[in-house]
């Protein structure tokens, strides 16, 4: 449809001319932030002294808990964090106190002279720690069908054990930033990289003590977030708040890429304790899990992330007697937080272990297992939501065909009988991704549209751009309402004075709430510009027609009939504006039918779900501990997409980074939960090397009735899963080399060359 439209800011980032927060010279008498930030894991604050680092010229301000003039509270799910610590630290990292300066330099001098003294606590780094001593949030929660422990004692054979998945650091290139600008009367206006306009201007206004309706709240684009800008920017946007209201000067707060590595939440780790029971034909029959989220020191958005993590446990298979109990526990790290996926991938890695082990148990082939457990239409999820749209079969046999299946795995086979060194393997994964928020209430969006006098359009609409080119999808959208070209549409700025009360732009949900509520608006003014239609129609070329039959198109409007007796757009408008027909409409839009009981575990709570599937393979150096992907092939069932190239780039984007997550991105911490990899020398994100030698990704169309805005579906987090099958082929080819190796999480070369020790006695 749309191909001919391509990513509208690829031009500006390509040049370099795409603005970002920060980027500016910067105003007039502006002040700039630094932070005291703790050095241990957990204590108790016994003097904080600022007096010698507030003597120094060009200091201006510092601030700690005793300046807030609202309340010293960040959370929202569960009000447990601070801004600033009154008496408990909590972690390494967290802010104490901040300094305000003329320069950066001075900042960072006064930083070094404020006295901290405390006294140590002990500390807990461990998620099974903490379950132990009860150390969460909330109560354990549960979603279950059937008999799971009859299933267990009855089923021909079980297995039971321990997976452990790590963190995962954001790497946005854009760090943690927020220019806040003092105006007239108490307001304040907070340039803030956040993917939550709502969540910043609400927290914001509950710090300062003013109304929300004082805070404005200001989003061009983020340079990134992949879910770690949803929280984790509040709490950098409510310290440059707090800054600028209690100096009345402008206060931008920006951390260094060290700092930002330090001292920000990243991916839930997570471990979980299983027992599963199967019969002959590798057919799961009970399935009992407990998955235990590290959320570190504050809830922030555990407990969702939690949940997510339990809905996609069962990942793409139907499991008559099913256990999912999960448990957020509380530890001294800094607060873990949302990360593309927000807890799926984790729940998903642990049945993925499961059915290989299963696999290897009972030598049945890794498709086949697959295909014997897979959804079909008409089942249901454990907690009770139909699977309506499964064509999970078709997509496996897909792929089969596309990788002729049998002669790769037999041409694997010959290669690992006469290699030694190098051994290959097969990974192959499903996914089946729930799309909505999982919290009902945030499954809502509102867009405003206006038509300018010469016909451009500018579109408002409560999502932030991050790089995943919403701003394309909703001029898209807007353009074939209207009939007009997407470049006469301008997609604004996340702005809180144009659209309140937004919905984070998370959960893959963007598109479909933001596009839905910018059709919703659009189709009103085609409304009203309908009728003028008739009326210029009339006027001009002398013809009767109804308002059933004009047509919008290419920026025409004519009778369907009689495409040649036309008026163009610009020529309506202007007539529609004379006419005194309003030329602005305000569209609403929430999710249908969506609803979730969480004392009974069981409801609706995705509108639909995003179903594919992955095989990749691979070549490990059982030497070096080194691989290479040799290839991945991906088919993924994508409604009717409304910009192919867009969404490719999304899928390898998230593949990437799924890669990143299980084979080499190792998150370090010592013994008194200091961070050790913060920077790109010590922790590894893929490069241009590390991707497979050939990628081949199939879009598959499909018209899903639960598909959202014209017929199309989120596509931001389920390709990640895809990466998952990387990890899953060195699982199989470090089997190829040592019977019984099982490697650890992530498979980086140390972890390959642990799991084979002693193939290569040193000697
Ligand atoms: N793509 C880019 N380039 N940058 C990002 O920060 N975030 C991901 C995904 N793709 C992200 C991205 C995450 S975590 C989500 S939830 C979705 O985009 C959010 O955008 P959408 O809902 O509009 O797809
Ligand atoms: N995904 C992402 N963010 C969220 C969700 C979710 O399901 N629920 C609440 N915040
Ligand atoms: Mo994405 S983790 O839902 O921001």
């Amino acid at each position: 449809m749309n191909s001919a439209v391509f990513h509208l800011s690829g031009p500006l980032h390509l040049c370099g001319k795409s603005h970002f927060i920060a980027d500016e010279p910067p105003l007039q008498g502006q002040l700039y932030a630094k932070f005291l930030f703790s050095p241990v894991a957990h204590a108790q604050i016994s003097n904080l002294d600022i007096s010698a680092a507030e003597k120094i010229p060009g200091v201006i301000k510092i601030i700690t808990a005793d300046s807030i003039p609202g309340e010293n509270q960040i959370g929202t799910v569960v009000k447990d964090e601070p801004l600033f610590p009154e008496t408990e630290i909590m972690y390494v990292g967290q802010p104490i106190a901040m300094v305000l300066a003329e320069n950066e330099y001075l900042a960072e001098l006064a930083v070094k002279k404020i006295v901290l003294k405390y006294k140590e606590l002990p500390a807990i780094f461990d998620p099974e720690e903490a379950y132990k001593e009860k150390q969460g949030y909330i109560q354990e929660r549960i979603i279950a069908r059937g008999d799971v422990e009859t299933a267990l004692k009855n089923a021909p054979f079980t297995l039971s054990g321990k997976t452990e998945t790590s963190g995962q650091e954001h790497f946005y290139l854009e760090s943690q930033r927020c220019l806040a600008v003092p105006m007239e009367n108490s307001r304040i206006i907070l340039h803030t990289a956040t993917q939550s306009t709502m969540e910043v201007q609400e927290i914001a206004s509950r710090i300062l003590g003013i109304p929300v309706n004082d805070v404005i709240i200001e989003v061009p684009r983020l340079g990134g977030a992949f879910g770690g800008k949803e929280r984790g920017a509040t709490i950098w946007a409510c310290m440059a708040a707090l800054g600028a209201f209690l100096t009345q000067k402008p206060v931008l707060v920006k951390l260094t890429r060290d700092e930002d590595m330090h001292l920000t939440g990243k991916r839930h780790p997570f471990t979980s304790l299983w027992k599963v029971g199967f019969d002959e034909h590798g057919k799961i029959l009970a399935y009992d899990i407990l998955l235990l989220a590290n959320g570190g020191a504050y809830t922030d958005l555990s407990i969702a992330i939690l949940e997510r993590a339990m809905f996609h446990s069962e990942n793409a298979y139907y499991i008559p007697n099913i256990k999912i109990k999960g448990f957020a526990c509380k530890t001294n790290l800094p607060p873990n937080t949302a990360f593309r996926g927000f807890g799926a991938p984790q729940g998903i890695f642990v049945i993925e272990n499961i059915l290989a082990k299963i696999a290897e148990q009972l030598k049945i082939d890794p498709l086949e297992i697959r295909l014997q457990n897979a959804y079909q239409n008409g089942d249901k999820t454990p907690y009770g939501q139909e699977i309506s749209d499964c064509r999970l079969t078709d997509l496996f046999n897909i792929l089969a065909e596309k990788t002729n299946y049998l002669a790769l795995k037999q041409a694997v086979e010959v290669f690992n009988k006469n290699n030694t060194r190098f051994k290959r393997g097969i990974g192959i994964i499903p996914v089946k991704f729930g799309i909505s928020f999982t919290t009902t209430l945030l499954n809502q969006g509102s867009a405003l549209v206006w038509v300018y006098i010469d016909g451009s359009v500018s579109v408002s609409t409560g999502g932030v751009e991050m790089g995943q080119e919403l701003s394309t999808k909703v001029a898209i959208v807007v353009a074939k309402v209207l009939g007009i070209p997407v470049h006469q549409i301008r997609v604004e700025s996340s702005n809180s004075q144009r659209i309140g009360n937004a919905s984070p732009t998370a959960a893959s949900t963007g598109s479909d709430i933001n596009g839905n509520a910018a059709r919703i608006a659009a189709e009103k003014i085609k409304m009203a510009l309908t009728e003028c239609a008739v009326k210029l129609l009339k006027q001009k070329h002398q013809l009767n027609v109804s308002p059933e039959d004009i047509v919008f198109k290419e920026g025409k409007v004519f009778y369907k009939e009689n495409p040649d007796a036309c008026v163009n757009f610009e020529e309506l408008v202007r007539f529609a504006h004379s006419e005194r027909v309003p030329l602005a409409a305000y569209g609403y839009y929430k999710t249908p039918a969506l609803w979730f009981d969480r004392d009974k575990g069981s409801g609706n709570p995705f509108h639909y779900f995003v179903w594919g599937v992955a095989l990749a393979e691979v070549e490990m150096d059982t030497l070096l501990g080194e691989h290479k992907i040799i290839k991945l092939t991906v088919m993924h069932e994508n409604g009717q997409t409304l910009n192919e190239e867009i969404d490719r780039g999304q899928i390898e984007g998230a593949i990437m980074q799924g890669i990143g997550w299980c084979t080499m991105e190792d998150l370090k911490w010592n013994e008194k939960g200091v961070y050790l990899s913060a920077n790109p020398s010590t922790y590894k994100i893929p490069g241009i090397r590390n991707l497979p030698e050939e990628l081949e990704i199939e879009m598959i169309p499909s018209a899903t009735e639960e598909a959202s805005v014209f017929g199309s579906k989120g596509i931001g987090e389920p390709p990640l899963i895809y990466g998952l099958s990387v990890f899953f082929a060195l699982q199989a080819a470090a089997k190829e080399a040592k019977k019984d190796a099982e490697l650890s999480f992530p498979a980086t070369p140390e972890s390959v060359l642990q799991c084979l020790d002693g193939l290569y006695p040193i000697g």
